[in-house]
């Protein structure tokens, strides 16, 4: 497949970025989209030209690091998967390509189609886990009873794999979606009830201090996850979050 590729660059934080046309020949239809970026890559680095900057890691859907914009889609065209799992079939012979980095204040662009996501990582430190009372008379996790419908909510929730998509295809940049997630899968389950107060409280504050927008339940979010995280999450947040309010 012969491909256009427009490709956002921008060689550090503070420098003006721009589309800059690539042309691109030999993709197979088998490659994902981060080999298809490789061969770029390999391209530019033959040219004597600088590489593109993205980031990736595991490759496989489970990191959520490889976030671009690809034809206006976080992630690209297809439903339910990362850019890492987009295979190039999904593209014709001689279409052209505009691939950007996800844009929200949250979210500063680093160098090209980079960001700098650790916004997700204070909001998760703020309270996205569980203390675990280590004293030697811990419960055996096996021995709590939880509802199937609690535990699969639970799980589905813990998905999340914090790649920013639904920031970056909502109007409002909200991280709503995320941290609907990341409040859930500990609020369904028992180990999760005795930090439930502070965690939600906590995890908001940070949220809006990262400079992420509201939720106007447009839905993009849903609907651009690859991991098919529902609505449903920021609905319960935000019981969660009325509820821990009115405990003060
Ligand atoms: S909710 Fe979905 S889109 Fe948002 S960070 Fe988690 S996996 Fe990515
Ligand atoms: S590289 Fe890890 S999810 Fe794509």
């Amino acid at each position: 497949m012969k491909l256009t590729l427009k490709v956002w660059r921008q060689k550090n934080a503070t420098a003006k970025g721009s589309i800059v046309t690539y042309p691109i020949d030999g993709i197979d239809g088998d490659m994902s989209f981060l080999e298809m970026m490789d061969v770029l890559n390999n391209k530019l680095i033959n040219e004597g030209e600088e590489p593109v900057t993205f980031d990736h890691d595991c490759r496989e859907g489970i990191c959520g690091s490889c976030s671009m914009f690809i034809n206006g889609e976080a992630h690209g065209p297809d439903r339910l998967v990362t850019t890492c799992q987009l295979h190039m079939r999904k593209f014709k012979d001689g279409d052209t390509i505009t691939i950007e980095p996800f844009r929200a204040a949250g979210f500063p662009v680093i160098k090209d189609l980079m960001v700098d996501r650790s916004s997700f990582d204070r909001i998760q430190h703020a309270g996205g886990f569980i203390s675990v009372n280590t004293s030697g008379n811990t419960q055996d996790a096996n021995s709590i009873p939880i509802e199937k419908e609690n535990a699969d909510d639970a799980f589905a929730a813990a998905t999340c794999i914090g790649c920013g998509a639904c920031v970056a295809s909502c109007k409002n940049s909200s991280a709503m979606l995320f941290v609907g997630a990341k409040v859930s899968q500990f609020a369904l389950l028992p180990q999760g009830e005795v930090e439930a107060t502070t965690r939600v409280l906590n995890m908001v504050k940070q949220m809006d201090e990262e400079g992420f927008g509201n939720c106007t339940n447009t839905g993009a979010c849903e609907v651009e996850c690859p991991k098919g995280i529902s609505l449903e999450n920021i609905a319960r947040m935000n019981r969660e979050y009325l509820s821990a309010s009115l405990k003060g």
